[in-house]
């Protein structure tokens, strides 16, 4: 078999869901009927979809849950959350319910400042380069002015473009390094094409610059691109209460599961292992929250985690302490998150959670997902350091096993009764299925 083909994405639809049933698929109508299963009977719908990328064949689905009662700066939100993984939006849900009661959860915007650079190779004289910028710098933005206008009537545009020197980490090689604010848009699409902009301006104003030597004029540029990491696009989350207003059903002593709790944030916060494990706690609730409202989870993903790495080594996002008798859990993460553009106008889901948030400025998203984060967190820990995480992690798991084994209504009645009192694993679980079976 050649599973290589040539002009793929020429093909129709249906030619293509007729290559691949037949080129990898021991029963092809069996695959093709499952990949048109999965097609939206609404034909409009189905190719807006298909329209996000290319090649598509069917949607894939990944459940969009909601978890009530956040309390973020005084008042209720109900969040939307797109994940397959068991037990997150229960645990999220659990924890916006205990938190509401003690305060709820406190948000703040520190700052929303988005970054792109061009990369450039320069051979020659750093001073003459640093005259030229100087000289130059004026330009890059009214050579912009056109893609500035828009959003520089929304508040936002260019905030500053600097020259800088890397040639201590590769030789000749230098930097535009430009801050951007782009106000509801993630502002991908802006950035880019300001930096494209400046990458051509760049290329012919060192060409006619009169100072520069023939060599120092041909300046090459690598790339133009935004950067993923944001440290200054943060924000900041916490809840806080008395350590005695923590009591609850397995906390019964909350000045030990205070301290205990304490302690895990500290191991997370020195240890790598452990804080990757942490984090990807906190990025359950986060991912969720961006996929829902159509922003992009790999983009936050990767600014998130290099954030967590910013004093060189990998540490945890999260931090908690005991002072004067007041328990407080908190976390600072940078997140570059849209409201406007993007998906957020297409995906009618996307739009459907936007309206669930009462349309959120970007500011007021950048809040939300960081409480997801942070509440994720804490649902984590606070098992991690009573129960252990496989009690709520089982129960919803015995759905799955349920579903694998297609169990009937009258089975699921029976299986749920017997696993309220005896601990679940899977063996037990497919045990108890085969034994009702015989
Ligand atoms: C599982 O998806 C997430 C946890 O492992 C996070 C943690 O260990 O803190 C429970």
């Amino acid at each position: 078999m050649n599973n290589a083909i040539a002009g793929f994405s020429k093909l129709s639809k249906d030619e293509k869901i007729d290559w691949i049933a037949n080129e990898y698929f021991a029963d092809p109508a069996e695959a093709t009927a499952l990949i048109k299963k999965y097609w939206n009977s609404d034909q409009k719908l189905q190719q807006l979809h298909d329209e996000f990328i290319e090649n598509t064949i069917t949607n894939f689905y990944i459940p969009l849950g909601i978890a009530p009662n956040f309390l973020i700066n005084g008042k209720y939100k109900t969040i939307p959350m797109a994940i397959e993984e068991s037990s997150v939006v229960a645990a999220a849900a659990k924890s916006a319910k205990f938190w509401s009661t003690r305060g709820g959860f406190k948000a703040t915007v520190l700052n929303t400042e988005k970054i792109g650079q061009v990369h450039f190779i320069y051979k020659g004289d750093v001073s003459r380069l640093e005259h030229f910028f100087a000289q130059t710098k004026a330009t890059f933005f009214s050579t912009t002015e056109a893609i500035t206008k828009n959003m520089q009537k929304r508040g936002g545009g260019i905030l500053d473009i600097e020259l800088r020197d890397k040639t201590e980490l590769m030789a000749n090689y230098f930097q535009l390094h430009v801050t951007f604010e782009t106000k509801d848009s993630m502002g991908a699409n802006f950035i880019n094409s300001c930096l494209e902009q400046f990458s051509k301006t760049l290329k012919e104003e060192a060409l006619a610059f009169e100072l520069f030597s023939d060599e120092e004029k041909q300046i090459e540029v690598v790339m133009s691109i935004l950067s993923n990491y944001v440290p200054n696009c943060l924000v900041r989350v916490e809840v806080s209460c008395p350590v005695e207003a923590l009591a609850e059903k397995h906390i019964e002593y909350p000045s030990e599961f205070a301290e205990k709790f304490v302690r895990a944030v500290r191991i997370a916060e020195v240890e790598p292992y452990r804080a990757v494990t942490h984090n990807k706690g906190v990025m359950n609730g986060i991912d969720a929250v961006v996929l829902a409202t159509g922003n992009d989870f790999r983009a936050i993903e990767a600014g998130i985690h290099a954030y967590a790495s910013k004093s060189g080594q990998y540490s945890s996002l999260s931090h908690a302490k005991i002072e004067n008798g007041i328990f407080s859990f908190w976390m600072e993460i940078p997140l570059a998150l849209g409201t406007v553009g993007g998906l957020t106008s297409l995906h009618p889901l996307v739009k459907l959670s936007m309206e669930m948030l009462e349309k959120p400025s970007a500011k007021e998203l950048m809040e939300i997902v960081a409480v997801a984060g942070l509440a994720q967190n804490f649902a984590a820990l606070r098992s991690l350091t009573t129960t252990g995480i496989q009690e709520g992690h089982m129960k919803m798991h015995l759905n799955n096993i349920m579903n694998q084994y297609q169990a009937t209504t009258e089975e699921r009645v029976l299986i749920k009764q017997f696993f309220k009192t005896n601990s679940i694993a899977h063996s037990t679980v497919v045990g108890f299925i085969e034994d009702l079976r015989k």
